[in-house]
């Protein structure tokens, strides 16, 4: 959409962002041109989202110009980035749970509230909705609405709040497959009206469908700009990305399937809303098995990982670990009898922001870390070893991790998990937000540790992982299970079928 006479919406130019032992962003120079989607790619910790919040006006850098439609502007805060009509959605959101959508739309808007006349603000709410295709009560409550939703509200509101410049870091690491392809579409109506939109994404093939040109980071170095054409290839990007030709591949060995290892019978749960989430669900794991979940999000499996690790009640059913009844136990319990979580919103569950890298692999190591006195020494050489075998990338284990890039903060959470020696792992998504070189060393871990007889419980979105790691595949849709298939035999088809509630013939 850009002709000779327009300048570009962007243009940040040699930008550097330093931060305690870490130059997120060296020098880095980024080109965005207007009505166009621009991707910005680059393995975890490359330095996308900090020069993201450079833009949006939450970290001031440290060098460098920038130019909105070819004007020079200083961006020093979120407001000066608003002014330009630039407007941020976060990896994680920032919605107000209690409140209504409509309420959050206004939330924090100069004009005091009481100046607002709710029902033309809602409204203006439902007309913006139409213009994208973005379908909104705003009469609903946040927590009733599922991750897609509480999303399209985000933009929604940066819509309303007449965003111009929209980024949006990793938006599709939590939709399911359908949901972002949803959101492809209202991103195209978005810079279909002159506006411009920066996604980040670790996914190649939506880059390649979603973006009109790509910008690469390495080490915080922009390391390529390019148009998208039909014919960029993921393993272009993926090449560009770390710099190297790569081949990624998962090898699954053969393996002796054990005894029963977890047993679940007739489970029996409420969801959020106290209605019935799981209904009398029935399977079996054995040592040396990958189980997976196959099911489109919000079916029952966040509640089904719940159950089995403690956080969550059953109503009726049982839940066995080698025999023995965990059904109910407190979450202590079933940890110390071997069941490692990989949870689903690592943010809230897994990890704590505000303590050190080492200390938040102490939360489950603190077996080996005590005996009768915490043996620091002990865990600070266990950290440092988990941080490298995992490829972590932060300054030192004393870092807060709070402050890991957010496909760091998950990998520091799957190397703890892992290296419990656990029983049986619950794997919710494991590969969320990683990117494709760490998707694969994490993809490789769990058939390591399938191999040396753990059982896997692994719920994923991801058809792909899942056939690729899993040796047999339930199928939950409405809290049920529509039926188990085995890996090697079934077809994308057949599982696709159940997971919209349909029994396969
Ligand atoms: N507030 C902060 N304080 C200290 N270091 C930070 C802060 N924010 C980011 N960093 C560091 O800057 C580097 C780049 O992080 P950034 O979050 O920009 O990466 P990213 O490319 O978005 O990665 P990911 O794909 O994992 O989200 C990382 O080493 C990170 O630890
Ligand atoms: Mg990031």
């Amino acid at each position: 959409m850009t002709t000779a006479s327009t300048p570009p919406a962007v243009e940040m130019i040699n930008i550097t962002k330093r931060f305690p032992g870490v130059i997120a962003n060296r020098g880095a120079t980024l080109i965005v041109h207007k009505g166009e989607i621009h991707a910005l790619l680059g393995e975890n910790g490359a330095g996308k989202s900090t020069l993201m919040n450079v833009l949006a006006g939450l970290y001031v850098p440290d060098a460098g110009e920038m130019r909105i439609h070819g004007e020079p502007v200083v961006i020093r805060s979120p407001r000066d980035g608003f002014d330009l009509g630039i407007a941020m959605v976060h990896q994680h959101f920032k919605l107000v749970m209690n409140q209504t959508v409509a309420e959050n739309v206004i939330l924090g808007l100069r004009e005091p509230r009481f100046h607002l006349d709710m029902a033309q603000v809602k409204k203006q709410i439902e007309a913006v909705g139409r213009q994208y295709d973005i379908h909104v009560d705003a009469d609903a409550y946040i927590w009733q609405l599922s991750v897609g939703e509480q999303q399209r509200i985000e933009i929604l509101k940066a819509l309303y709040r007449g965003a111009d410049i929209l980024i949006l870091d990793e938006p599709t690491a939590v939709l399911t497959p359908q949901e972002a392809d949803a959101l492809g579409q209202i991103l195209k109506r978005i810079v279909g009206e002159g506006k411009t939109i920066i996604f980040i994404s670790h996914k190649l093939d939506e880059v390649i469908r979603f973006a009109d040109e790509v910008t690469v980071l390495r080490k915080g170095e922009v390391v390529a700009t390019e148009r998208v054409t039909p014919e960029t290839s993921t393993s272009h990007l993926a090449e560009l990305m770390v710099g190297r030709s790569i081949v990624f591949r998962i090898h699954k060995e053969p393996v002796t399937i054990g005894g029963v290892c977890l047993d679940v019978k007739e489970l029996s749960a409420l969801g959020e809303k106290r209605l019935p989430a799981l209904r009398q669900i029935s399977f079996q794991i054995h040592s040396g098995e990958i189980f997976g979940i196959a099911g489109v999000a919000g079916n029952g499996q966040k509640e089904l990982a719940d159950v089995i690790t403690g956080l969550r009640r059953a109503t009726g059913g049982a839940i066995r670990l080698k025999g023995k009844d965990l059904t109910n136990a407190h979450p202590k319990t079933i940890i110390d009898a071997g069941i490692a979580h990989i949870p689903e919103s690592r943010i809230h569950t897994g990890s704590v922001g505000a303590m050190s890298v080492s200390d938040n692999i102490a939360l489950k190591h603190y077996r080996a870390a005590s005996g009768p006195f915490l043996d620091r020494s002990r865990l600070r050489r266990m950290s440092r070893e988990l941080v490298e075998a995992f490829n972590v990338s932060t300054p030192g284990i004393d870092t807060r991790a709070g402050t890991l890039s957010g496909g760091n903060l998950q990998k520091l959470i799957l190397a703890r998990e892992l290296t419990t020696n656990p029983t049986l792992i619950i794997a919710a998504h494991p590969t969320q937000g990683l990117d494709v070189g760490a998707s694969e060393a994490v993809r490789n871990r769990l058939l390591e540790q399938q191999q040396q007889g753990v059982a896997v419980l692994l719920i994923s979105e991801d058809l792909d992982e899942l056939f690729s790691l899993s040796d047999r595949i339930g199928v939950i849709y409405e809290g049920r299970l529509m039926g188990i298939v085995d890996a090697r035999q079934a077809t994308r088809e057949e599982i696709g079928l159940m997971m919209t509630g349909m029994v396969a013939p």
